[in-house]
C-alpha cells in the first residue's frame, strides 16, 4: 500500500515539499497554524513567490492527492510526517529558536499511529533530533523519528527537491531508512547519492554545508576588500581562481554578501551550539565570516557617502532590489533592504524597486519609499544602487534613465551589471572590489 504523508509547516520548505511529494504520487496533507496560508494553498495559490511552484501546486491540487488544513488531527491517517517549520534566530542571542519544531512534534504526537515515522527537515542545532526522539518515545511510543536535512535554494526549490544533488537521512534503525527509501525511490532511481548517517551527523551536514557556502562568499568579499585596497579587480580574480576545480567558480560572486532566512542565522546558531558543546574555538572563524559579510553592506554605504556627501539629508537614492536574492520575494535579513534602511536612517530619501518583494519589504520597512517600476524609482535620484541582481536590471538600457535621474551615478553591489555598457552611456559606475 502506498504511504500517506503529512507535512507540518507550509512555508517555502513545507509547501514545496508537499507539492513535490504529491507529484511523486503520494497522498499528502499539509498542516499550518496560519489560516491565511492554508486558505491560499487550498485554493492552489502560493502565499509567496517561487518560480515553478505555482504551476506545480495548481496541478497537484487538481489531482485530489494534496490538501491543506489548520487541523492537526488530519495527520492521523499519514504514515510519514515531515516537520518543515522555521527555526529563526532567537530574539535574545545567536541560538536557533526551536519553539516551532517542538510545538509541531507535540501537536502531532497524539495522532501518530503505530509504526509512523516523524522526519525532521528543519535546520536544527545538533542534538535536537536525539532529544525529540527521546521525548517522542514517551508521548508516542509506537512512533519513530529520523532527520532528513533539506538543501533547497529559494528560486530553485522545486528543482532542488525533485532532483537534489544528494539525499541525507539520519536514522537510528534500518526500518526508518527503509521507509524513507520508499518515499524517495523515484528520486533515488535518478541516481541521486543516498547517505545514511546517525542523527547528529545528519543535523551537522546541513549546518556544515551552509557554513561552507557562507565562508566561500565571505572569502571572495574579503578578497574584494583587498582588491579595492591594492587596485585589483575581484571579478577577474574570482574567475581566475575558479578555474581550479578544487576551488570551483560557483558562490564566488563578490558583492554585498549573503542574507536570507538561512545562511546568516545558521552560522550564528552553529557557533552558539558549538560553544554549548565545548567546541567554541573550532567555529571562531565563523564570527569573522559574519563580520566580513556585514562589512560589505557598510562598504556600499561608504561609497555612497564618497560619491554624494557625508551628510545625505538632501539626497535621493534609488535602490534596485529588495529581496535577499533574485527570483525570490523573501526579504528576511536582506542585505539590500538593510542598506536601504541604513541610508534612510542617515537622512537620504530612498525609493526601492523590486520585481516581486515590494509587499514584503513594505511590511518590514513601511517608512521606505517604494516604486512600481524602475523608471518611477529612479526619478530625481542622485544615485542608483543595484543591490539584488534580477535579470530585469541587467537588461536596463542606461540611456533610457538619463532624462529621469538627477545624477548619473550607479553602484553595482552585486557585480552583475555590464560596466562597459553603463560607462559608454556616460555613467559613473562603481562596483565592490573593482578599483577602476
Ligand atoms: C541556502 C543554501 O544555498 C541552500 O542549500 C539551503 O538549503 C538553504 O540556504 C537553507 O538552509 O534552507 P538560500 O538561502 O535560498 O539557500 O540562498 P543562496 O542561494 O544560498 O544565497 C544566499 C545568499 O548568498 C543570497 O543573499 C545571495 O545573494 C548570496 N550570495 C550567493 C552571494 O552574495 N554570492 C554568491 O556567490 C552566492
Amino acid at each position: 500500500m502506498t504511504l500517506k504523508l503529512s507535512v507540518v509547516g507550509c512555508g517555502y520548505l513545507g509547501a514545496t515539499h508537499a507539492a513535490c511529494m504529491s507529484s511523486l504520487g503520494f497522498e499528502v496533507v499539509g498542516v499550518d497554524t496560519d489560516p491565511r496560508k492554508v486558505e491560499l494553498l487550498s485554493r492552489g495559490e502560493l502565499p509567496f513567490y517561487e518560480p515553478g511552484l505555482d504551476t506545480l501546486l495548481e496541478q497537484e491540487m487538481k489531482t485530489g492527492r494534496l490538501s491543506f488544513t489548520t487541523d492537526f488531527s488530519a495527520v492521523a491517517d499519514a504514515d510519514v510526517h515531515f516537520i518543515c517549520v522555521g527555526t529563526p534566530q532567537s530574539k535574545d542571542g545567536l541560538a536557533a529558536d526551536l519553539t516551532y519544531v517542538k510545538a509541531s512534534v507535540a501537536a502531532i504526537a497524539p495522532y501518530l499511529k503505530k509504526g509512523s515515522l516523524v522526519v525532521g527537515k528543519s535546520t536544527v542545532p545538533v542534538g535536537t533530533a536525539q532529544a525529540l526522539r527521546a521525548e517522542l518515545s514517551l508521548s508516542a511510543p509506537d512512533a519513530d523519528l529520523a532527520w532528513n536535512p533539506e538543501f533547497l535554494r529559494e528560486g530553485f526549490a522545486v528543482e532542488d527537491t525533485l532532483t537534489p544533488n544528494r539525499l541525507v537521512v539520519g536514522v537510528v534503525n534500518d526500518r526508518a531508512e527503509d521507509i524513507l527509501k520508499e518515499v524517495y525511490q523515484p528520486i533515488i532511481d535518478l541516481g541521486t547519492p543516498w547517505i545514511r548517517a546517525d542523527l547528529p551527523t545528519a543535523e551537522l551536514v546541513k549546518v556544515a554545508a551552509n557554513s561552507f557556502l557562507a565562508t566561500k562568499i565571505s572569502f571572495i568579499n574579503a578578497m574584494a576588500e583587498v582588491c579595492e585596497a591594492a587596485g585589483g579587480d575581484v571579478t577577474v580574480l574570482a574567475k581566475a581562481i575558479g578555474y581550479d576545480p578544487r576551488i570551483g567558480n560557483r558562490f564566488l560572486q563578490a558583492g554585498i554578501g549573503f542574507g536570507g532566512g538561512c545562511l546568516p542565522k545558521d552560522i550564528r546558531a552553529f557557533m552558539a551550539r558549538a560553544e554549548e558543546l565545548g567546541a567554541k574555538q573550532a567555529l571562531e572563524f565563523l564570527r569573522e565570516i559574519d563580520a566580513i559579510n556585514l562589512r560589505a553592506r557598510q562598504r556600499v554605504i561608504d561609497v555612497v557617502r564618497d560619491e554624494l556627501s557625508e551628510n545625505l539629508t538632501s539626497y535621493t537614492i534609488a535602490v534596485l532590489g529588495a529581496a535577499f536574492k533574485p527570483d525570490s520575494d523573501d526579504v528576511r535579513d536582506s542585505p539590500a533592504l538593510d542598506i536601504a534602511a541604513q541610508l534612510q536612517a542617515a537622512g537620504a530619501k530612498i525609493i526601492v524597486h523590486d520585481p516581486k518583494a515590494i509587499e514584503n519589504a513594505r511590511l518590514r520597512f513601511p517608512a521606505l519609499g517604494f516604486a512600481e517600476s524602475v523608471h518611477e524609482a529612479v526619478k530625481g535620484a542622485d544615485l542608483i544602487l543595484h543591490l539584488t541582481e534580477w535579470r530585469e536590471y541587467r537588461e536596463i538600457d542606461p540611456s533610457s534613465l538619463e532624462a529621469l535621474v538627477k545624477g548619473k551615478i550607479i553602484i553595482d553591489g552585486r557585480n552583475a551589471l555590464d560596466r562597459d555598457k553603463w560607462r559608454t552611456a556616460g555613467w559613473k559606475f562603481h562596483a565592490l572590489g573593482r578599483s577602476n
